[in-house]
């Protein structure tokens, strides 16, 4: 639990019913039906795990005090706000926004400190100016195009209060390396869909200095490598990397399959079919190989006080 106040929030967690389809507010690429609920929500959890030692809230030297705000952008499924409302007094408020509200939670599962609400983080309310202590951002990449990356910086610096805290995490296909051909294949069909769409493929690398240049301070930066092979060079890998071998695996599949739609609409496979050969070859691939690491990106930074 975390350390807020002395109290602790048990609230109950479950999912609404949800149409499936695209956003189309966006370029944003994943869909928002059950099944990609589920998805994010294991990753979510994995990652919370894997990336942030099992930490929600991880940034450094900030201490949450009674009547404080947290606001999570692109919260998707709100399951991080959901999980962190367990750690939490119901004196800190907790504020969700996505620009599609097709994956929130229904209302009646969770806790009145819990706000979600429709918003793009690149617009924000004028009456949210330096409101929030922590501002949380996942996974973004597949959504803001370089533009879009300094209007929402800027609008996170506004609506953080003056000695808040950002905690980011962002991935993208620039890999260090590849398993082989078939995992390049794929990697790259990745990088060329997201330019196709404006967005930036190499935000990991330059998400810093935007973050820097918007007027944050103490930025850090943080490289996360988890494995895609069961092996590093010539010996096995620990036990609760194999662990996260497997999990992470799943979770970059799942991501190829979530998305397989644009991926054909751009007309990068000849079809379905050769969509889901080529990703289970990339899947064998990983599986014969050794040190193939992936890397996620944590960054931290605050706005001076
Ligand atoms: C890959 S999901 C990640 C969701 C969540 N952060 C997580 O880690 O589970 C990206 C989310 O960003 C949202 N999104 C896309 N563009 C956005 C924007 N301009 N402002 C706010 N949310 C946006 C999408 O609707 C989607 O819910």
């Amino acid at each position: 639990m975390l350390e807020v106040a002395g109290e602790n929030l048990q609230s109950s967690v479950d999912t609404g019913v949800i149409d499936s389809s695209f956003t189309t507010e966006s370029a944003y690429i994943l869909p928002s039906d059950e099944p990609e609920r589920q998805r994010l929500n294991e990753q979510s959890r994995f990652m919370t795990k894997a990336v942030f030692g099992g930490r929600l809230i991880s940034a450094p030297s900030l201490t949450i005090s009674p009547g404080d705000e947290i606001l999570e952008s692109a919260t998707g499924t709100g399951i991080w706000l959901l999980d962190l409302a367990h750690q939490l007094p119901l004196t800190i408020s907790l504020t969700g926004i996505d620009i599609s509200t097709r994956l929130f939670p229904k209302p009646t599962t969770y806790p009145s400190n819990i706000t979600f609400s429709s918003q793009s983080i690149t617009d924000l309310p004028p009456s949210w100016s330096n409101r929030f202590t922590l501002i949380n951002q996942r996974l973004l990449t597949g959504a803001l195009s370089k533009p879009q990356w300094i209007q929402a910086l800027t609008e996170i610096y506004r609506v953080l209060k003056p000695g808040g805290w950002i905690q980011f995490m962002e991935t993208g296909p620039t890999p260090n390396a590849y398993s082989g051909a078939k995992m390049k294949r794929m990697v790259d069909s990745w990088a060329l869909l997201y330019r196709a769409r404006g967005l930036v493929p190499e935000i990991q690398d330059v998400l810093g200095q935007l973050i820097s240049e918007t007027g944050f301070i103490e930025m850090q930066k943080h490289i996360i490598p988890l494995p895609l092979s069961p092996r590093r060079d010539s010996s096995s890998l620990s036990d609760s990397e194999l662990d996260h071998y497997e999990e992470h695996k799943k979770n970059i599949i799942g991501f190829f399959v979530a998305a397989k739609q644009p991926f054909l609409m751009a007309g990068l496979f000849k079809g379905e079919v050769e969509f889901d050969q080529a990703l289970e070859e990339m899947r064998e691939e990983w599986d014969g190989s050794e040190g193939c690491w992936w890397e996620w990106a944590i960054f931290y930074a605050k706005k001076p006080e």
